[in-house]
């Protein structure tokens, strides 16, 4: 049998995808305002970069008010969000594709500015984001991380309900899965990690306890959706926002030999050689590769994302390290990226100064690949 080609089909729980260029949860800060619904620009982002049987994991939104720290995100609890968002599936959908919702929470990675009333961000511990790294408040300012709230054990469950909650408001909308964000330092990471989780309750200490707000969250998701349409994403051996565990084996180990028995829809990496968040241009060299490390102890479909360009997403499918790869960056820059891919065409330049926040701009305005224009 001939080794799975990044063109090759690939069952994602009860889905049949027809190539395995997977499109990256990517924050683009382009909802409206003040309501942090979608509305029709990101409806026709979305689509222009939907294909017949491709997967697009839309990006991270949080579940409930208190889980923001960038502006301009779209959310994912009112129903003005929820109509928004069906805009979106809707369009997605018109094309053939397949689009999954990344549920979010911040965490401390935020500012009193984005909370409700002013408050502190809320996080597993009153254990603040060390000072090399900066906050943005809302209205622009660069200043230190607070330190946040640590939530008390009743309110960890009010957690675990804002994202049943959210899997909720993703079904209505109409998305075919959701995809749980347990990567990047953010809220999820912050439980999972000791840096960040110094509680003394069944939610803190041993990585029994630390992972159960994962599994709590990953449960709650799979009453809504069932499993097979419920994705984790995690990156294990990441630095970004102040995460980082010291012997990530053990921990993720645990986390993903838990999960693995739940039959989900897959598993998604960042691979540590490349940024987690995006925001930095990096690969680092003589880091562990997650795929590498942890495909032997899962059993499903494993997505990994993090500097891929067309050869080493080819070359890692057909080794058989992944079953289909995340694009971020490129996905950007170029919405008909499988169609590159697949064909070898060159492709498009990200601009950085565009990712985040604005309008068409970098946005809806990428050129798709003219073959006339090209002969
Ligand atoms: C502008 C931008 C926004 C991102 N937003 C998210 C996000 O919302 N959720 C997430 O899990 N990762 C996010 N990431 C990380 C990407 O999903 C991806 O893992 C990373 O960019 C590495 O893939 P790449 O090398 O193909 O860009 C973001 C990255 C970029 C560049």
């Amino acid at each position: 049998m001939n080794p799975p080609s990044l063109f090759s089909p690939l069952k994602i729980g009860p889905y049949q995808l027809e190539h395995r260029v997977v499109m990256a949860p990517l924050t683009r800060m382009r909802a409206s305002r003040p309501s942090l619904a979608p509305r029709p620009m990101n409806a026709e982002y979305y689509a222009q970069r939907a294909t017949p049987g491709g997967l697009l994991i839309a990006e991270a939104s949080p579940v409930v008010e208190t889980g923001f720290g960038n502006p301009g995100v779209p959310g994912i609890y009112s129903e003005a969000q929820i109509a928004g968002w069906r805009e979106v599936v809707d369009a997605v959908h018109a094309k053939g594709g397949l689009i999954f919702l990344q549920l979010w929470h911040v965490g401390r990675v935020s500012h009193s500015s984005f909370q409700p009333g002013g408050a502190l961000p809320v996080a597993p511990s009153a254990v603040a984001i060390p000072s090399e790294f900066k906050c943005m408040t809302a209205d622009g300012k660069v200043v230190d991380y607070e330190t946040p709230r640590a939530l008390e054990t009743d309110e960890v469950a009010l957690m675990v309900e804002a994202y049943r909650q959210g899997a909720k408001n993703a079904l209505v909308a109409g998305f075919d899965g959701v995809e749980i964000h347990g990567a990047n330092g953010y809220l999820i990471e912050q439980f999972l990690q000791s840096r960040s989780n110094l509680r003394t309750d069944r939610y803190g200490g041993s990585i029994e306890n630390r992972v159960r707000f994962l599994m709590e969250v990953t449960q709650a998701v799979t009453e809504v959706w069932g499993a097979s349409r419920v994705g984790v994403r995690l990156s294990p051996y990441g630095i970004a926002n102040g995460s980082g565990e010291a012997d990530p084996m053990p921990l993720y180990g645990h986390a993903i030999t838990a999960l693995d028995k739940l039959g989900l829809a897959y598993l998604h990496f960042i691979e540590p050689r490349a940024s987690g968040t995006g925001r930095a241009e990096v690969d680092w060299q003589n880091v562990p590769s997650a795929m590498v490390l942890y495909r032997p102890m899962w059993s499903g479909v494993l997505i990994t994302a993090g500097n891929f360009v067309g050869d080493t997403a080819q070359s890692a499918v057909a080794e058989g390290h992944a079953d289909a790869i995340a694009f971020g960056r490129y996905f950007i820059s170029n919405p008909d990226l499988p169609r590159r891919l697949q064909r070898g065409y060159p492709l498009t330049k990200y601009n950085r100064a565009t990712f985040y926040a604005g309008e068409e701009k970098g946005y809806t305005d990428y050129p798709v690949h003219d073959e006339l224009a090209q002969a």
